[in-house]
């Protein structure tokens, strides 16, 4: 056998342990599969109940030809896989669970190198967390948004419509009826949603990050590019073995940054914040928090996409895709990231053409001049909150107001319509205990809904301060990640109902504007404290004990960092 592969260490030689090794594995591979070929893992998130990635067994199908036909030995790894809209309380619970799962099963295997098919929100970020920890050749493969949904003649984008619509049925303009209709149409076809949310930002940033055959990210999932792209991409993966190309090599501080340019100016979702932190923190890259807002903040917004904007993932991609949106950011990019081909990313701009300008803007005449993240810090969030100003009400940027206090979600839903609630237009909401220990799992709540008595009144926006995150379809002047949290012993466990709090976004400033000494004499909220005491065993108890906070990307304390993949003994 060719030395040097790791497969090896379970396959070459003539002794009983490479035969039992060998011997399980004959079921219809052939004698040359243990000849000093590569052994590639597709791990596949495919699964029933994770909706957005049930097409990735065909995906895996062409990966596997091109695994073949350069040389190598496919081996299908179904992984954990999280359905966003299926799981409850959250997925985001279980994102560190699929990546120490996937970590431990890509170094417990005989393989040589891994193909991470992902999709839906935590899928890629979970992936990308583990390979980043064993450290094997890993290259991505995004299964793609789906095609757009039309109802009533318009345009339908995954979350954000479906929030619009009942708004509708609120305010008497549609009937239900009418509005169950429209659920068959949402979703078209096979992929992930096709708004620019989460599942969609780590799809790109995974391309912008170096870790996908370029120009692949984006692909709609039923589009036969993408399974011509797989095929290559197997392929590829048998190259990235022979060449040693791993992900330390691959995930530069550089590559980083320009995801955190990228996620800008594709007005991605802010939960990209707490995944690029976790991945980066695998490989020990340097990056923090203070990154997105020095690297991010100035970028312009140049993609006209839901939220945001108009458009969807899939008229992104008729429009020269995200390597057409680089393009116009060239300047911002580090030239040395170097992607899986070996080649850096900025190598694979020169061709990339902007078919549709309504879709992706020229530099000069951006959606915003400036839409990346901003950090705030104050008393209230010694370790930093994120708010995307470009999502927010410019008038609100600067704002004082009286706090209305909620313990958590089921409080705010609780309360939030009671026409006896005092609060007006001027008030800063509050929600805590939906931090990553106190929910647990940080769900996406931080842009509660605003009162209806205030909706009547005309309001549409008002300052909102949550430990928790937001989904990437949401909108709002919102301080999400508020760190510490309420239930990790945050000043936002002590904020009660009609302190003042100042946001100052272009100062950074978050706080609560009580004097120290009354602050140091108050007691926590007992709710916070109470979520942080709730479960007694299982994974939830193993989470809460270890996960950390919203500045370093809520991973668990002992998962931070890489042990590579070398195991040092014989199955026993
Ligand atoms: Fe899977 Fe939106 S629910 S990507």
């Amino acid at each position: 056998m060719m030395p040097g592969l790791r497969s090896d260490q379970w396959y070459a030689g003539d002794g009983r342990d490479p035969y039992i090794h060998r011997a399980w594995m004959r079921r219809g591979l052939p004698n040359h599969a243990f000849d000093g070929r590569p052994h590639i893992a597709i791990a596949n998130t495919a699964s029933d109940l994770t909706p957005c990635n049930m097409h990735l067994d065909e995906v895996a199908a062409s990966v596997k030809q091109g695994i073949w036909e350069a040389g190598g030995v496919p081996l299908n790894l179904p992984v954990v896989s999280l359905g966003e809209t299926q799981v409850r309380p959250t997925a985001m619970l279980w994102r560190n669970m699929a990546a120490m799962a996937a970590e431990e099963m890509f170094r417990a295997n005989p393989i040589d190198g891994v193909v991470l098919l992902g999709g839906c929100d935590k899928t890629i970020p979970a992936l990308l967390m583990a390979a980043a920890s064993v450290d094997l050749p890993a290259v991505v493969i995004p299964g793609g948004p789906m095609l757009t949904g039309t109802f009533r003649g318009v345009p339908m984008g995954c979350g954000t419509s479906t929030y619009a619509l009942a708004e509708e049925v609120r305010a008497g303009a549609m009937d239900r009826a009418e509005f169950l209709r429209s659920e068959s149409a949402m979703i078209r076809s096979k992929g992930h949603c096709n708004t620019m949310g989460t599942a969609s930002t780590m799809g790109l940033l995974a391309e912008v990050l170096g870790t996908t055959l370029p120009g692949v990210a984006g692909t709609p999932a039923p589009d036969s590019r993408l399974l011509e792209a797989s095929h290559e991409t197997g392929r590829l993966a048998v190259e990235l073995v022979h060449a040693d190309r791993r992900p330390s090599v691959i995930l530069s501080r550089g590559s980083f940054l320009n995801a955190i340019v990228a996620l800008a100016a594709i007005g991605g979702s802010t939960n990209a914040v707490v995944h690029l932190l976790a991945i980066a923190g695998r490989l020990g890259v340097e990056l923090t928090l203070d990154d997105f807002d020095r690297t991010g903040s100035g970028v312009p917004l140049l993609v006209d996409l839901l939220p945001a904007g108009r458009f969807l993932m899939d008229d992104l991609y008729r429009a020269g895709g995200l390597l057409a949106v680089l393009r116009e950011v060239r300047d911002l990019l580090d030239p040395t990231a170097l992607t899986v081909t070996g080649r850096p990313l900025v190598d694979y701009l020169d061709d990339a053409q902007v078919w549709d300008r309504e879709v992706i803007r020229v530099r000069d005449e951006p959606l915003q001049p400036e839409a990346g993240i901003a950090v705030l810090r104050g008393n209230l969030a010694p370790l930093g909150a994120v708010i995307k100003p470009a999502a927010a009400t410019p008038e609100l940027l600067r704002h004082r107001g009286r706090a209305v206090v909620f313990e958590s979600v089921e409080d705010l839903h609780a309360r939030i319509d009671d026409p006896d609630l005092d609060v007006d237009a001027d008030c800063v909401l509050v929600l805590r205990g939906c931090g990553p220990r106190g929910y647990p799992g940080m769900p996406e709540v931080s842009n509660m809904p605003l009162p209806t008595k205030l909706l009547e009144q005309g309001v549409r926006d008002m300052v909102r301060v949550c430990d928790g995150r937001m989904s990437g379809t949401a909108f709002g002047t919102v301080v999400l990640h508020v760190a510490p949290e309420a239930a990790a012993g945050g000043a936002l466990a002590l904020v009660r109902d009609g302190d003042m709090i100042e946001l100052d976004v272009p100062a950074r400033r978050l706080v609560l504007e009580v004097p120290d000494d009354e602050l140091a004499a108050r007691e926590p909220s007992p709710a916070a404290v109470a979520a942080y005491a709730a479960p007694t065993r299982g994974w939830e108890r193993l989470y809460i004990d270890h996960v950390q906070q919203a500045d370093t990307g809520v991973d668990l304390d002992f998962l931070v960092g890489s042990t590579g993949s070398a195991v040092g003994r014989e199955s026993h």
